[in-house]
């Protein structure tokens, strides 16, 4: 917790030196998220002045993607408290965001340059990412592949970006690091989308049951497309970007319950968490594995 803390006078100190009084104001106004990302840096490359600055690092990028995600999906929460683009507007909500990604960028130039090549290549990745996701939307999507291509870059790629990171500032082999951040993040994405359908917005701090109104065929959906008869596949597309009834509420609720599908989709949640693990299993790192289940086995 305290090495948390680290982090975050660490984003505070790199937003200061820009000297922009708004954008400390605006960093002010974004509450804490769960920071996994640092968590799992520093589990791998323990605590020091380079790791903290790589958490910082992350996170700045993190938060800007998040602020641009907001627009994006006309989010009006975010980490239980109005979002940037609700308390202010869009413009302002992207605004913030590059001037996060631009100071977290220049303080990359400093780092060693293959983690200033992993994480910026990881940002191309996930900007790609964000925008098939809209892409994807324009149309109902039932191709498993071109969703699993899609959360792997919008959010895996950050993932592995960041294990890939820690590991070399660590010394350790970074394409074992890698190929268990890609996986954890993919799960992580997998995860997000499922809270989506089954929590509530309290808990989750961020909009419930809006991925589906907003044209994103995540896994469960996905899962349930292929279980359900004709007549239902067409009942599910007829209400694909609605605002939903009640009765269409109830529909979709009971469906997913008699297909089994979202417990499916956190069964294959947990076969990437395994594969994540294998990966790095003569590592010698046990947090690793709490790392994975934290990402996982979470609630919001
Ligand atoms: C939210 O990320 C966006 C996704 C990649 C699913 P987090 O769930 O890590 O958000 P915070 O930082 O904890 O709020
Ligand atoms: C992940 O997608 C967003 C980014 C990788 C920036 P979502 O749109 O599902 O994220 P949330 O649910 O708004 O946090
Ligand atoms: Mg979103
Ligand atoms: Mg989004
Ligand atoms: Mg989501």
């Amino acid at each position: 917790m305290e090495d948390l803390l680290k982090v975050k006078a660490k984003i505070k100190e790199f937003t200061a030196e820009c000297g922009h009084s708004k954008s400390l104001e605006l960093l002010e106004l974004l509450p804490t998220g769960k920071m996994l990302r640092s968590k799992l840096i520093l589990k791998i490359a323990g605590v020091n002045e380079e790791s903290i600055k790589l958490c910082a690092v992350v996170e700045m990028i993190h938060a800007a993607s998040l602020l641009h995600d907001d627009v994006i999906d006309d989010a009006l929460t975010r980490r239980g408290k109005p979002s940037i683009n609700a308390m202010y507007d869009n413009k302002t909500s992207i605004m913030f965001g590059d001037i996060l990604y631009s100071i977290a960028f220049t303080k990359l130039t400093f780092m060693n340059p293959k983690i200033a090549y992993n994480i910026s290549n990881a940002v191309t990745l996930l900007s790609i990412g964000e925008m098939i996701d809209v892409d994807l939307g324009k149309s109902f999507n039932t191709n498993y592949d071109l969703y699993l291509d899609m959360i792997y870059k919008k959010t895996g790629s950050l993932i592995e970006a960041s294990a890939a990171s820690a590991a070399i500032l660590a010394g350790l082999d970074e394409s074992k690091y890698a190929i268990y951040g890609r996986n954890l993040g993919i799960a992580f994405q997998m995860v997000d989308d499922i809270l989506d359908i089954t929590a509530d917005e309290a808990t989750l701090g961020k909009p419930a049951m809006a991925d589906f109104k907003e044209g994103k065929v995540t896994i469960p959906y996905l899962k349930l497309y292929n279980e359900l008869d004709d007549s239902g596949k067409e009942k599910l597309k007829s209400i694909f970007k609605k605002e939903l009834n009640s009765e269409e509420s109830v529909w979709l609720k009971n469906s997913f319950y008699s297909t089994n599908t979202l417990k499916s989709s956190i069964e294959l949640t947990k076969q990437l968490g395994f594969e994540a693990i294998e990966a790095i299993k003569d590592e010698n790192n046990p947090s690793l594995i709490d790392i994975m289940q934290q990402m996982c086995d979470r609630e919001f």
